[in-house]
């Protein structure tokens, strides 16, 4: 707690000056250690994984309580996603849209569709799909609050005085059965954006939902599981693509699930 304070989380809570404390504008790299430790893994091999723990920490009591229970909670209440094009109905959704400004607090954007060129998704892409919006709860809560800041504390650092178009995705990819649940239908790809933050926010009765990466284009895939509520991959889009295995129920005889958040972060200027 004395370390929270001393860092200056608690007068973070400020979207324009980022959760982790850092000062809007800050040169020197986001306070929190482990996030100006991801900085620099980013700049050097174009991901970096955070720990449950730094972003607790980095959030000041906003990823713990009753701030993350409700935000877990509304991956229960996610709308099926109509659009897939292999006609899977494994895939629940909302979508939201924020604006940040340098500097600038971070704030909802109308509803709009999210849209991926067929380049970025040839199975999904090339149309504009209107997906349930994130409800103002949800997107107005300590919680999400909290991981936009953190996220943008540290992509701000690798695209200085950007403006940003951030989409928020929250995915649960349910599994029944024999039938598996595919995170991503596509494949291997790039979102089509400059930085994503990919956080677990839970498997339940899975296994499976294995995230490979390919960086710089190199030959090879390393692979990694998100396995506890809040592990999370933080990656440069123009360098990394990236894909997760299906999932399938750990026991059969119960339906499982795997819920993500996704925030895509597309400078606008
Ligand atoms: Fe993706």
């Amino acid at each position: 707690m004395d370390a929270k304070a001393m860092s200056g989380t608690e007068s973070g809570r400020e979207p324009a000056g980022g959760p982790d404390g850092q000062a809007a504008g800050q040169a020197a790299g986001p306070r929190h250690p482990a996030l100006a430790a991801a900085v620099e893994t980013i700049r050097a091999q174009g991901h970096a994984f955070v720990e449950p723990a730094a972003l607790r920490e980095a959030a000041a009591g906003r990823l713990e309580g009753e701030a993350w229970a409700a935000f877990a909670r509304s991956w229960d209440d996610l709308r099926p996603d109509t659009y897939m094009a292999d006609g899977g109905r494994y895939r629940l959704r909302r979508h939201a849209a924020f604006h940040a400004a340098p500097g600038g607090e971070v704030g909802r954007l109308p509803d709009r569709p999210h849209y991926q060129t067929l380049h970025h998704n040839p199975l999904n892409g090339g149309l504009e799909r209107w997906f349930e919006p994130v409800t103002e709860e949800v997107a107005g809560g300590e919680a999400l609050r909290a991981l936009l800041g953190t996220a943008r504390a540290v992509f701000d650092h690798l695209s200085p005085g950007a403006e940003w178009l951030i989409e928020m995705h929250q995915f649960r990819i349910e599994a029944r059965g024999e039938a598996q649940g595919k995170p991503t239908p596509e494949g291997m790809h790039r979102d089509g954006v400059d930085y994503v933050l990919v956080t677990l926010i839970g498997r339940h009765n899975v296994q499976g939902g294995v995230t490979g990466i390919r960086v710089d284009g190199r030959a090879g895939e390393e692979s990694f599981t998100l396995e506890q509520p809040l592990d999370s991959v933080l990656l440069d889009d123009h360098r990394v693509w990236h894909g997760v295995t299906p999932v399938l129920p750990l026991d059969p005889a119960q339906p499982g699930h795997r819920d993500v958040l996704v925030l895509t972060f597309r400078r606008e200027g």
